[in-house]
């Protein structure tokens, strides 16, 4: 394991350029697995989730490579074999084998799947859109000899049953329709990464229509992740100045009214964003799915509330996501939940030591380290790794003063 010792307090000031979405990549490459040909996805990034994610395909026996900001995949020569639990164990997108495996293998075994562990996590939906579709649960796997299309309407809007409910029709017999999606943008990368491999599908609101057809390899360049771009604008507002370059701005505006009612006006030149503080204001916010708030946000937005005027967090979507208060406690942000709210109470700020709760949250300390003047240590940092391209790089470029140590 690793840790990160910070030396906080220091004002941080430059520039970042904002990585390939995360939440964009992982559907991508397990829809690679449908395809029969090579695959040029360019801005991949360079993150846990993303090696784990590809170290599955190679373990089908995908042939990888990466040429500069280009990976290839050539799917063309796969064979089923039971996925390595230490791998789909660490990831929550190790859920997409179930649509991936049973269009390509007809076969998936009911995975322990991972992913950050900061509530119960469902996958009744993912079963329901297989069953669906013609497969079969026969005991620990899950099993289809052919998928035939059908209409799947979701009681919620669920980014995973969503992209695992794409991947199962995109080659099925026929026609899918699907009702009530999640339509973050990582759902319109995969539509369109998909279509570039000779799908048909076509997204009208929450509605998704797909023709099942042979796909080929297929060209995309992942998204902006703004998750990453809303984690560094926070870390300005905390820090010092930070300017950073290719958000995905059309997909933040919820995000960037939280940051104006916090108190923050924005500067815009080319093509980089940059916040400060015109004055400081309680915020209240709510998290739902897409176009709302992004709960991923959530725990990003608690230690800026903390810093600023106090503020109030709802999360409709995770309600149980408030473990990392605990953890930020350690850096003396105090707080108080009940139920699926919290009130982040204006808290004077210091070093302390903890260990990355899950991702979002493990970010949340690591601003507040940043913050906080003194020496800090935030353990289990591959955790925070699994989200953030080039975190060590990014931070030395402010002028953070870190050190990665193993443990
Ligand atoms: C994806 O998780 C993201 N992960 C999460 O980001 C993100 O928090 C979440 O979407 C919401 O935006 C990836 O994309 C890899 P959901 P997912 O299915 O797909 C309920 C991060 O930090 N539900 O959209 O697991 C569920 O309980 C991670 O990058 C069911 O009830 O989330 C939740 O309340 C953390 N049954 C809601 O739907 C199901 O079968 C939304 O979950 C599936 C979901």
């Amino acid at each position: 394991m690793k840790k990160i010792i910070v030396n906080g307090g220091r004002k941080l000031q430059g520039d970042l350029t904002v990585s390939g979405s995360k939440n964009a990549a992982l559907p991508i490459i397990f829809a690679c697995i449908l395809t029969n040909g090579v695959s040029e996805i360019d801005n991949l990034p360079d993150i846990g989730d993303v090696r784990a994610a590809l170290a599955l395909l190679s373990s089908f026996g995908a042939k990888i490579e990466r040429r500069g900001s280009l990976t290839f995949i050539d799917t063309r020569e796969l064979s089923y074999i039971d996925p390595d639990v230490s791998l789909t164990s660490k990831i929550r997108a190790s859920t997409y084998l179930l649509g991936s495996c049973l269009s390509r293998f007809g076969r998936c075994p009911m995975l322990i799947f991972g992913g950050c562990n900061f509530s119960y996590r469902p996958i009744d939906m993912h079963i329901d859109a297989c069953l669906a579709l013609g497969a079969h649960i026969d005991g620990d796997v899950i099993t289809a000899d052919r998928l035939k299309g059908n209409v799947i309407s979701f009681r919620c809007p669920s980014v995973g049953a969503t992209v695992n409910s794409i991947l199962l029709a995109a080659s099925a017999e026929g026609e899918t329709l699907l009702r009530g999606c999640a339509v973050e943008p990582h759902i319109d990368a995969l539509i369109d990464f998909l279509n570039s491999c000779g799908a048909s599908i076509i997204r009208q609101g929450r509605e998704i229509r797909i023709c099942g057809r042979e796909l080929h390899g297929g060209k995309i360049t992942v998204i902006g992740d703004y998750i990453e771009a809303g984690s560094y604008i926070a870390l300005g507002l905390m820090c010092g100045s930070v300017r950073v370059k290719n958000a995905p701005l059309s997909h933040m505006s919820a995000v960037l009214d939280c940051f104006s009612t916090l108190g923050a006006t924005f500067s815009f030149e080319d093509n980089f964003i940059s916040a400060h503080l015109s004055s400081k204001n309680f915020l209240s916010l709510t998290t739902a799915p897409y176009p709302a708030f992004p709960t991923d946000l959530q725990p990003i937005f608690a230690p800026l509330m903390a810093v600023i005027s106090g503020g109030e967090i709802i999360d409709t979507v995770w309600r149980e996501r408030f473990g990392y208060l605990d953890s930020l406690s350690h850096f003396g942000i105090l707080s108080h939940r009940e139920d699926n709210r919290a009130r982040i109470f204006r808290s004077k700020i210091h070093s302390g030591k903890t260990v990355a709760p899950d991702l979002r949250g493990g970010m949340a300390c690591l601003m507040t380290a940043l913050a906080a003047e003194g020496q800090s240590e935030i353990d289990s940092l591959e955790i925070i790794l699994r989200g953030y391209e080039n975190l060590e790089k990014k931070l030395r470029t402010l002028g953070a003063e870190i050190k990665i140590q193993d443990t």
